[in-house]
């Protein structure tokens, strides 16, 4: 691929790590290209299946896509038991530091047999394969191993991110009738505790399937127990039953592994399914590739387990590769902006995943935070999330990787599972572009027929082949998960973001086409905003659109028409933007709310946020043709 001339900016990856990494790199895009099924069939005999698979691929019911059909397999028994049976068992798989300084790490050994305890206990309250249970906490070792405790027992893990509110737990609770909850007492961040444990007694009050709550202390503060519900996590972990005997469950490579709510285009966000054999090739697969990990790595993504990175790549993928995971709790400048540099060299980090919101975070202390540690550890660095500006790319790749450190630029999704459009270690890179698609992904960006548009003309991205980690449909709602991925171009799926591919073949992301809008990375739908805002009495209607933001990427601005009888006064604006924060957490609080008297509406209702988008950037708003008024 060097050999090209490539146009615009481009960085060649330094020798040593071309030398590391090309012979895991270099042929697999020749040999994927040749034959897409044995490419994925000659990666899935690397993990240990307790049966071997009939088929790799059945598509004869699109787009319901199996992979790996008459397989059975457990994830968590390829993430921990098989590293078990090897010398491997005493070495580190999760390092975790708290906000506050605490240390705790787990070797193989240690975290299987966490797990197992936990896996018991599960079973014992009445865990069945099959069943939901629901984990809310902040970063700490419990969520990885509630996480790998469903999994065994082939439960299925709905995690709800910590930093999501009463309304948001409410209604995740709700629809994915979890029979269990696991909780923390409290989450530390910033000093400060956020009170999940209250929050989730709020949300519970209206979820009527959960049996059981089971709480970790992590805060210790006062909370309230409720007597034959509330259940400590550490006194259960005590009890001679955790001890019982092997609880494994092993399930067919199809079963559900997880369920991960995200936003869409409407109100009401879906819970996307990821099952147990695909997914674990898919993200097994990728992290070896991408990120290059070897045996004696220590690797650190900084997202949250709440989120599908964390799912994929803090979890999943590196104990399947028998990595060293790294868990940090707290935020990445607190108490001050050298947190993140201190660690990575504390723990000799070797790879370093974040979001660019993160980096431009940190970008704004200036150079001298992270230049007083020795970052020497660090071979590679990654970025998710969203487009990277090339700006922050620039002082990732010099300060941070003092360039050395090739970057890569991973474009995935919810719904994707794993890595789709990335560089690899031996990749050329261009700051701001994912490069390629992953071997074996066929991607392309064409236009509103489906046709491909020419090099550097804006289109909608799309994937033309299955892949074995994609989602596998929409929990309890199987017509949504046709509609929206596999309606508009048929056999296509539609990812909801546009792009353009330059002469080169390197794609480049321009952004949601949808009503998603990516806040820090996060991604959150204008009608969840909107809906917060109208459960508000004040409210009669309102609208959320996305602004760009130098640090978040976008910002959300909200509208609102006020019902007659209330009156805009500031202390109704801030009671507003606390409501959206109470309802669906603080991620969500709009950065301003402003009163309107009108909303820009199509004749059939729908409100035209491209109008108000244009109208706050100063824009022309273009074809106005189907306003209404
Ligand atoms: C959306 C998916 C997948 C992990 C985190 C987000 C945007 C993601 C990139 C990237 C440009 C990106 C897209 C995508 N996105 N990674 N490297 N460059 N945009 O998962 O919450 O499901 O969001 O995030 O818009 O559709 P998610």
């Amino acid at each position: 691929m060097s050999e090209k001339k490539l146009t615009g900016e481009v960085y060649f990856p330094p020798k040593d790590v071309v030398k590391y990494a090309n012979a895991r790199c270099e042929k697999l895009y020749e040999s994927a290209s040749e034959d897409i099924e044995a490419f994925w069939a000659s990666e899935a005999k690397n993990l240990f299946w307790h049966k071997k698979w009939s088929q790799v691929l059945d598509d004869s019911n699109k787009p319901f896509y199996k992979w790996f059909v008459g397989a059975k397999t457990n994830i968590a028994y390829n993430c921990l038991d098989v590293h078990c049976q090897t010398p491997r068992r005493n070495k580190l798989a999760l390092i975790w530091e708290g906000e506050k300084g605490e240390f705790h790490s787990f070797s193989y050994f240690a975290l299987h047999r966490e797990t197992c305890k936990f896996a018991n206990i599960l079973k014992s309250l009445g865990v069945k394969k099959g069943d939901r249970v629901t984990l809310y906490m902040g970063r700490i070792p419990e969520l990885v191993i509630g996480m790998l405790a469903c999994a065994r027992i082939g439960a299925i893990h709905s995690v709800v991110y910590g930093g999501f509110s009463v309304e948001a737990l409410h209604e995740r609770l709700e629809d994915s009738q979890s029979k269990v909850l696991i909780v923390a007492d409290g989450a530390w961040q910033r000093g400060k505790i956020i009170e999940l444990k209250n929050i989730a007694d709020e949300a519970l009050q209206r979820a009527a399937t959960v049996e059981s709550v089971l709480v970790v202390k992590r805060t210790g503060h006062q909370i309230n127990m409720e007597s034959g519900r509330d259940m400590w996590y550490h006194e259960l972990m005590n009890l001679p039953i955790a001890n019982n005997s092997d609880c494994l469950e092993v399930v067919d490579a199809e079963d559900p592994l997880f369920m991960l709510y995200t936003s869409g285009t409407t109100g009401k966000p879906k819970a996307i399914l990821h099952t147990h054999g695909g997914y674990m090739v898919g993200t097994y697969t990728t992290l070896k590739y991408v990120f290059d990990i070897h045996e004696e790595d220590r690797y650190w993504c900084a997202a949250d387990p709440g989120w599908i990175t964390g799912h994929s790549y803090i979890v999943y993928g590196p104990l399947l590769n028998g990595a060293t995971s790294f868990l940090y709790e707290g935020a990445p400048t607190y108490p001050y902006p050298h947190r993140w540099w201190q660690m990575i060299e504390k723990y000799g980090i070797n790879i370093l995943y974040t979001a660019p919101t993160a980096i431009r975070g940190l970008m704004r202390f200036g150079d001298a935070w992270p230049n007083r540690y020795d970052l020497s550890s660090l071979r590679l660095l990654g970025s998710v999330g969203e487009p990277i500006n090339p700006e922050a790319w620039r002082w990732y790749y010099k300060v941070i990787g003092k360039e050395q450190c090739p970057i890569m630029d991973t474009w995935w999704q919810t719904e994707t599972g794993m890595f789709m459009i990335t560089p690899m270690p031996c990749t050329p890179l261009k700051p701001g572009s994912g490069t390629k698609p992953f071997p074996g992904i066929v991607a392309d960006v064409v236009d509103e027929a489906g046709n491909s548009v020419k090099p550097n003309e804006e289109g909608y991205l799309v994937i033309k082949t299955p892949w074995p980690s994609m989602l596998r449909t929409i929990w309890n709602d199987p017509d949504r998960y046709v509609n929206q991925y596999w309606s508009k171009y048929p056999g296509m799926y539609m990812t909801g973001d546009s792009a353009r591919k330059d002469e080169d073949g390197y794609f480049w992301i321009i952004g949601r086409v949808d009503d998603v809008i990516k806040v820090s990375g996060y991604r959150l739908g204008t009608a969840e905003i909107e809906s917060a805002l109208v459960s508000h009495p004040a409210v009669a209607e309102a609208a959320a659109i996305g602004l760009p933001h130098e640090v978040k990427g976008n910002a959300i601005y909200s509208y609102v028409i006020l019902r007659s009888g209330y009156e805009k006064t500031d202390k109704l604006l801030e009671e507003l933007r606390l409501h959206v924060g109470h309802e669906v957490g603080p991620i969500a609080k709009p950065e301003q709310v402003e009163v309107v008297d009108q909303l820009p509406k199509t004749r059939s209702g729908k409100i035209m946020r491209r109008v108000l988008k244009a109208r706050a950037l100063g824009q022309d708003p273009g074809n106005l043709s189907t306003l209404e008024e």
